[in-house]
């Protein structure tokens, strides 16, 4: 439920626009109120008249309307909502946004708010795909705006690939996540997901298989139980879900810099599967098998992370969680990494070839913790997932 929740919706200029309309309806019946502001470009696509129809109030279109100024600043419009939701965004207001452009009423508020912001992209898949848009996303990501979307599907220009709006209900979801009263609602959770990569040279590095599945099953688990949840991904084969705030890094180093920048947190998962070794000596140049010959490679132990944050004098989270990926006496060696690092749950499960875990989408893992461990019959990793949320809910409570 959203009742006594403010949302202030930017229609932007895209054929997805019309599913807006659809979504003003929803939030409504969820109790929400709508403030719809209206771009130049989504009048081209629905009718003023039918947005404050719909959300039963006044739809804003133009900074320079006198009347509205005098009525209700934009600075004030743009920070009486509880959350700011762009739906559709289209490339361009998202290049605007991420250029920190003001230049109409929707781009200036988005500029004047210091109220979170959810977008849901909408655009021709070519688009989404220019890199100048993969440069506004990663842009807009680092600053905190959340996302929800676009889909894979048929797209309006006869095109079929990523692009589509997410569905009203989708965005729902992932408002709801936001402003919903969830029983994570007011807590902060960081989780590390993906595997690192450690460079060998300019154009090698190690790796390991782990895909991220997991770790943005668990991210996506908890946004929905109302957690604000800092997500910080190697290189992972998944995309990162909605709703989050998501550092990217590729080396085992990075991710201990994002890791202590986003604390203090109520709660750390740390699902990702990070590299315990990198190289001694970083190569600058390309080995090269003609000059260098068979190369010996020595390694320098990377930093652990689970082990320092489970480990910290001052502003330990409350509930460390670390992840044993095992390929033999799973528990056994479970039990001895949770004792050694000193975290309050590992999550163990095993790896070998014949489980077919890494990579795959279910899981079968266990959870040991003072009590003893408790183990769980295999399931897919979203339900695994939600599983552990709830859990984790039930330890913060
Ligand atoms: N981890 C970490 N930083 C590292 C290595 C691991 O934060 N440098 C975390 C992982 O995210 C995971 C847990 O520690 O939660 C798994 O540890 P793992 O590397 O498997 O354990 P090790 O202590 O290296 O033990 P072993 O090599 O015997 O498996």
């Amino acid at each position: 439920m959203l009742s006594g929740r403010h949302i202030l919706l930017i229609i932007g200029g895209g054929i997805a626009a019309y599913k807006s309309l659809d979504l003003i309806r929803r939030l409504r019946e969820r109790g929400a109120t709508v403030t719809p502001v209206l771009t130049r470009a989504g009048e081209e696509f629905v009718t003023p008249l039918s947005v404050s129809a719909l959300a039963g109030r006044k739809v804003y279109r133009d900074l320079f309307d006198l009347t509205d100024e005098a009525e209700m600043g934009h600075i004030q419009l743009s920070r009486v909502a509880d959350l700011v939701v762009v739906a559709p965004a289209t490339a361009d207001l998202m290049g605007r946004m991420a250029q920190g452009l003001a230049s109409d009423l929707a781009s200036t508020l988005l500029l004047a708010t210091d109220t979170p912001v959810l977008i849901a992209p909408a655009m021709n898949v070519r688009m989404w795909e220019h890199p100048a848009t993969r440069r506004n996303l990663a842009r807009l990501e680092e600053d905190g705006v959340a996302r929800v979307g676009p889909n894979d599907g048929d797209m309006a220009c006869g095109e079929y690939g990523p692009g589509r709006m997410a569905e009203p209900l989708e965005i729902v979801a992932a408002i709801e996540a936001r402003l919903g009263d969830g029983p994570l609602k007011g807590r902060r959770i960081l989780v590390t997901s993906g595997p690192t990569h450690e460079p060998i040279d300019p154009v090698r590095y190690i790796a390991n298989r782990s895909s991220g599945a997991q770790g943005t099953a668990l991210a996506s688990a908890l946004a929905a139980l109302g957690a604000e949840v800092a997500f910080v991904t190697g290189p992972a084969e998944v995309p990162p879900p909605a709703g989050v705030e998501v550092v990217r890094v590729d080396t085992a180093r990075e991710m201990r810099e994002a890791v202590m920048a986003a604390l203090p947190v109520d709660a750390g998962v740390f699902a990702a599967a990070v590299a315990d070794w990198r190289m001694k000596q970083e190569s600058p140049r390309k080995l090269k098998k003609s000059r260098d010959g068979l190369p010996v490679l020595e390694f320098a132990e990377n930093p652990d992370i689970l082990r320092e944050v489970a480990q910290m004098a001052e502003g330990r989270p409350r509930l460390v969680i670390g992840f044993a990926a095992e390929t033999d006496d799973v528990q056994a060696n479970a039990e001895a990494k949770r004792a050694r690092k000193g975290c309050d749950w590992i999550v163990a499960n095993d790896v070998s070839p014949a489980s077919g875990v890494m990579g795959g989408s279910e899981n079968a893992v266990t959870i040991i913790d003072d009590a003893g461990a408790e183990s769980w019959p295999r399931m897919g990793k979203d339900m695994v997932a939600r599983r552990l949320a709830e859990r984790i809910a039930g330890t913060l409570a």
